[in-house]
């Protein structure tokens, strides 16, 4: 049994009767039983994405107290294939089929620099504070992670789209200076607005949407036969973050936010309309030259990620128009969060988190 504790998050509380099923079973030695589970469940619920996201963080870094040797327990490893294999059919059910990559791609630059739909939008014209802090904690949960399910696709592709996706991961990954790590940047950024910048610290008040988003990531990660998915997936975020990014820049300017957290977004205005270059060119190219009969893949990951930051953004608009909380546990968004969601009470808890 290698038990680790360092540097490691806490297992998150169990949510339902799937999620309950893995988290009790890790706090026993790898080897022990693991329940059946049926994954009846709805496949994008929080119960289902909670176990699943158990399972994908022995890939990643580990949870204290928990038995390192479970990341490749068979037993476990079946009871994570039954819950992936019902999110997976969802999302091959809740997409529609393609394969014209090129047109795909296109599409996803098609959206102006002034639109005025979706999160980014509504953080650029109307965002409050509040609502900056619960994104934050949300897209805390991906960026802890940033990059790091497209190392898995390496070794499964060669030559230019190899080149060109190690090249766009070297950025990722800070260029060889820890300090410029996205993940660290991210870190910054939720230090620089109050927010706690420990590993997954907000796991627990995160719902659903966020952990499918993320979860879809590891899958199409994870499995040599979703290489062309995660392709699509990883271009598709290539493509849409630097436009997304300069909303942000622009809404965080507008609230007067740390400067941590505007180093994030600038970096990814400038970076991601290099990496967009390089993924379509580079990897995207290289792959369909190399394996053609992947370009019905690659559309699949990309529309795979449109359904997912749709449900996303409708579940956290939705909860901003009706003026409650996206989070689960709105007090734990920060120090100084406020459930109250008066114009004066926001303005004031946002300049709590600015240095004085
Ligand atoms: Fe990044
Ligand atoms: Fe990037």
């Amino acid at each position: 049994m290698t038990i680790a504790t360092a540097d490691r998050t806490m297992l998150p509380q169990p949510c339902g009767e799937l999620s309950a099923g893995v988290i009790d079973a890790l706090a026993n030695p790898a080897g022990s039983a693991v329940p059946t589970l049926a994954a009846s469940a709805d496949p994008y619920g929080r119960d289902l994405q909670l176990a699943l996201h158990t399972c994908y963080g022995l890939h990643y870094r580990g949870f204290a107290d928990v038995d390192e040797d479970w990341e490749w327990d068979p037993g476990l490893l079946g009871a994570r294939a039954r819950l992936e294999h019902r999110f997976l059919a969802a999302l091959r059910a809740d997409t529609t089929q393609g394969r014209d990559v090129e047109a795909e791609l296109d599409r996803l630059l098609l959206v102006p620099d002034d639109d005025d739909a979706g999160m980014g939008a509504f953080l650029r014209d109307h965002g409050m504070p509040w609502h900056m802090r619960e994104y934050f904690v949300h897209r805390s949960i991906l960026h802890h992670q940033e990059a790091d399910p497209y190392a898995w696709l390496i070794p499964r592709l060669r030559g230019a789209a190899k080149a060109a996706l190690v090249a766009v991961e070297f950025d990722e990954f800070g260029g060889g200076h820890a300090e410029r790590v996205h993940q660290r940047l991210y870190a910054d950024l939720l230090d620089g607005a109050g927010l706690d910048s420990s590993y997954l610290s907000y796991l627990d008040v995160v719902p659903a949407p966020m952990l499918a988003l993320v979860n879809m990531m590891s899958l199409f990660g994870l499995h040599r036969s979703l290489r062309g998915a995660g392709v699509g997936h990883f271009a598709s975020v290539e493509i849409t973050s630097s436009p997304a990014s300069r909303k942000m820049v622009q809404a965080l300017e507008r609230l007067d936010a740390d400067p941590a957290c505007l180093t994030f977004y600038r970096e990814h205005v400038e970076a991601d309309a290099v990496h967009e270059q390089l993924m379509r060119r580079g990897v995207i190219a290289g792959l369909l030259a190399d394996e053609p009969e992947l370009s019905g893949s690659v559309v699949f990951g990309i529309r795979a990620t449109d359904l997912l930051e749709e449900k996303f953004s409708d579940h956290v608009l939705n909860c901003w128009q009706e003026n409650r909380t996206s989070l689960l546990d709105p007090e734990s968004a920060g120090e100084k969060s406020e459930t109250s969601m008066t114009d004066s009470r926001m303005n004031r808890d946002f300049a709590a988190t600015r240095p004085r």
